[in-house]
């Protein structure tokens, strides 16, 4: 896990680089299972989770598949609650590293079942005796997970980060690498990106299907979205994130999804 490399998408020819941390090349495929990892070692020291016990965690894939896999290398069950917003690759991935998957919500729904989830997490959890439940959207050792992403960048980018962009869900990835920059020097300006029908920044709540990022109209938005770290919270539309997904497929061979488009 971790060492990504680094990819240079553009540069200015005047001294600005584009560059993609290329955490797609983690196991599972995603940034995400940094966090995990790190929460489950966390609750293993502070004893909330128990040998051989169960994780319920309501996710729409990418924290599910890294939950999944580190629960099955550690010896813990793991239950995801999901919604049919999510991407059927990631959905599918999980139950190959072993989870079991609670579907919530409307199958035709074009806005992620986010409170759904969290009430059917809580439900499950109150009838489960070895269950614990990360909750993501507030556990301090989700953004904590991204220490050695910032130590990464901060060897791999000798110039210093002028400007971090990330997608933005439960804000994790960007509050978490943002703090740690700063600590290390950067001056790491921090740009969060959320799809267009989400309410993160404000504006008007509508459906998207950036599945991950966001968070639809009446969700309570988590502690981990950190407003403080955040410089700029910037809105994109569906068609310009797959738009730029399909550039990077056929430019750079990448598969990468969405979020990471936008
Ligand atoms: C595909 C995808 N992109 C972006 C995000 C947002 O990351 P974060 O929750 O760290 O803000 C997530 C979160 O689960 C995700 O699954």
């Amino acid at each position: 896990m971790g060492n990504t490399p680094i990819l240079e998408l553009c540069n200015t020819g005047s001294g600005s680089r584009l560059l993609l941390k290329m955490d797609c090349l983690n196991p599972t495929g995603s940034v995400k299972v940094r966090m995990a990892l790190e929460m489950i070692v966390a609750a293993e020291i502070s004893g909330e989770l128990k040998p051989g016990g169960r994780i319920i965690e309501p996710t729409s894939g990418n924290t599910g598949l890294g939950l999944a896999f580190v629960a099955s290398q550690r010896g813990y069950k793991f239950t995801a609650i999901v919604d049919h917003h999510a991407a059927k690759d990631k959905l599918r991935s999980m139950q190959a590293l072993g989870a079991e998957l609670v579907f919530v919500g409307d199958k035709e729904s074009c806005v992620p079942s986010t409170s759904l989830r969290r009430a059917k997490a809580a439900e499950i959890v109150a009838e489960t005796s070895d269950a614990w439940w990360p909750d993501q959207h507030n556990n301090p050792n989700n953004p904590a997970g991204y220490w050695q992403l910032a130590y990464e960048l901060d060897e791999q980018i000798p110039e210093k980060v002028d400007v971090l962009v990330a997608a933005i869900g439960t804000g994790g990835t960007l509050c978490g690498t943002t703090e740690h920059l700063r600590k290390l020097g950067h001056t790491a300006e921090s740009l969060a990106v959320e799809p267009e029908g989400s309410i993160i920044f404000g504006g008007v709540p509508g459906a998207y299907k950036q599945s991950g990022a966001g968070a639809p109209s009446g969700f309570k938005i988590g502690n981990n979205v950190r407003y403080d770290l955040i410089d700029h919270g910037v809105k994109v539309s569906d068609v310009k994130a797959f738009a730029a997904a399909r550039v990077l497929a056929r430019e750079h061979g990448l598969m990468v999804g969405g979020t990471a488009g936008a």
